[in-house]
């Protein structure tokens, strides 16, 4: 027995990387763990379901599942982030060999997985935090892969994971070495916030275009699906008008959703880490708070009755409006991404990983949830000064008009609109050579004797005035 790889953990992720594998003819191994009652023979059920895969082993067996593998093993975990992901290690360690390598494809923190990569390392063995987007279809048929941390371990299953990866418009593997340490964890942190904020930016207008412009959801949905057709194209602009036009029993599956987005970790995180490192983080920090907010339902159907919230009918004719919902729609994607390349480049700078924008771009534009036009821009013309990018500037000087109106117009008739006022807000304040914080200094050195520093001294000394004359 030498298969060529093991895959532990069969839930929806693990199972398709696993066919994916098998598929590209790479032989592997299955293993999940045996719960009395609960997860019991599920790797042989996959087996089971997919008959026509002859190289694949299933087990539920952790030794003869290490046995079964080519030496040096060569292991990808798809288990919970988490305490999961260290007691798998526990158990494992103390039963692989010194140049074994273990992968990471969950969604781990990639602080975690730094310390992992750690343990590993003084064990003689190597680990790969990889980030893996792209859900079940992409898992299955080609997600965009995301390794860091040991630059080795990645050669071990570099030529794996092109097989399985989705490619690029150059038929390029959507796959690289991102970087050491936790880079690759990092980097899928932040294009799942960039996917909550994109995710966010869409809810919002939908919610203006449907209860204050009396769009029908086929009516958005048409509008949308026009959009993607061109420049704005992207993967959930595709999937947000299917969304709108998706009926069961002749109901609008998505008038049965209960309005409490959920979430599991990733868009917090990164606003963490942008709070950390001093990265201003406004629009995709409100897409995580925007999801805090609709938690409290309960909540909010007694403040609505109490404060008589209604939405305001837009008396203004939809068509003098399109043109501008849609410029400020690409206004608002293009500051999301701004945000999230910023923290990228700002952590990468910091714990010195030399983060290629190009290639993490070049990586997402296929395969991964947050896969668009804009993402092919990135790719080609990626630049530290993100507002000044070609395909990018044009917008940003003849939006940004249209995206303050479309805020102003929301908010005016009732709608909460985080994610795009956030953006607004933090762009006018991005681009203005003249911020109100002289007031702040002032405030500062008012009330705590702070001192400021003042325009008309390039050395950048500092000074305190005695404000209080009395
Ligand atoms: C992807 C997704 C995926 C993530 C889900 C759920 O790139 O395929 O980002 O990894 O787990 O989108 O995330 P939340 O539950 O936090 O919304």
């Amino acid at each position: 027995l030498a298969m060529k790889m093991g895959v532990i953990g069969m839930g929806v992720m693990g199972k398709s990387l696993a066919l994916n594998l098998a598929e590209k003819g790479v032989p592997v191994s299955l293993y999940n763990r045996f719960v009395e009652g609960k997860e019991e023979g599920i790797a042989n059920k996959v087996l089971e379901e997919n008959p026509d895969f002859a190289n694949m082993l299933a087990f539920e067996n952790l030794d003869a599942f290490l046995d079964s593998l080519e030496r040096p093993r060569k292991i990808l975990m798809m288990i919970p982030a988490g305490a999961a992901i260290d007691h798998q290690l526990d158990t494992l360690l103390p039963k692989i060999e010194e140049g074994d390598l273990i992968i990471d494809g969950g969604n781990s923190f990639y602080k975690d997985s730094e310390r992992r990569v750690q343990r590993l390392h003084e064990a003689g063995m190597h680990f790969l935090p990889m980030g893996v987007s792209g859900g079940e279809e992409g898992a299955r048929k080609g997600p965009s892969i995301m390794p860091g941390g040991n630059a080795e371990g990645y050669a071990m299953v570099a030529d794996f994971l092109g097989r399985i990866s989705a490619k690029d418009k150059n038929d390029k593997p959507c796959v690289t070495y991102v970087g050491p340490g936790g880079s690759g964890h990092f980097i899928k942190m932040v294009h799942n916030s960039i996917e909550y904020g994109e995710m966010q930016v869409l809810a919002e207008l939908t919610h203006l275009l449907r209860f204050g412009f009396g769009c029908t959801p086929e009516e958005v949905s048409a509008i949308y699906s026009d959009w993607n057709k061109g420049d704005l194209k992207s993967y959930l602009l595709e999937i947000t008008a299917d969304i709108l036009v998706f009926k069961e029993n002749g109901e609008l599956v998505l008038d049965q959703i209960l309005d409490q987005a959920g979430q599991k970790g990733t868009g917090g995180w990164s606003l963490t880490t942008a709070l950390e490192y001093g990265v201003p983080y406004s629009p995709l920090a409100e897409a995580v708070n925007a999801r805090g907010v609709s938690g409290e339902k309960s909540m909010r159907m007694v403040l609505s009755e109490v404060f008589q919230h209604k939405f305001l009918p837009v008396t203004d004719k939809l068509d003098a409006w399109l043109p501008k919902i849609k410029q400020a729609y690409c206004l608002a994607r293009i500051i999301n991404h701004e945000v999230g390349f910023r923290l990228m480049k700002t952590v990468s700078e910091e714990k010195k990983w030399e983060l290629n924008f190009y290639e993490i771009a070049r990586i997402w534009t296929n395969g991964c949830i947050i896969r668009s036009g804009l993402m092919e821009n990135i790719s080609e013309h990626y630049s530290d000064s993100f507002f000044e990018m070609k395909g990018i500037k044009d917008s940003v000087i003849s939006d940004r008009a249209a995206l303050a109106e479309l805020v102003g117009l929301g908010i005016s008739h009732g709608f909460a609109m985080p994610v795009m006022s956030a953006g607004i807000n933090y762009l006018l304040g991005r681009i203005t050579s003249d911020s109100s914080a002289s007031m702040i200094q002032a405030q500062r050195d008012y009330f705590g004797a702070h001192t400021y520093q003042r325009k008309d001294d390039p050395r950048g000394e500092y000074y305190h005035t005695q404000w209080n004359l009395e």
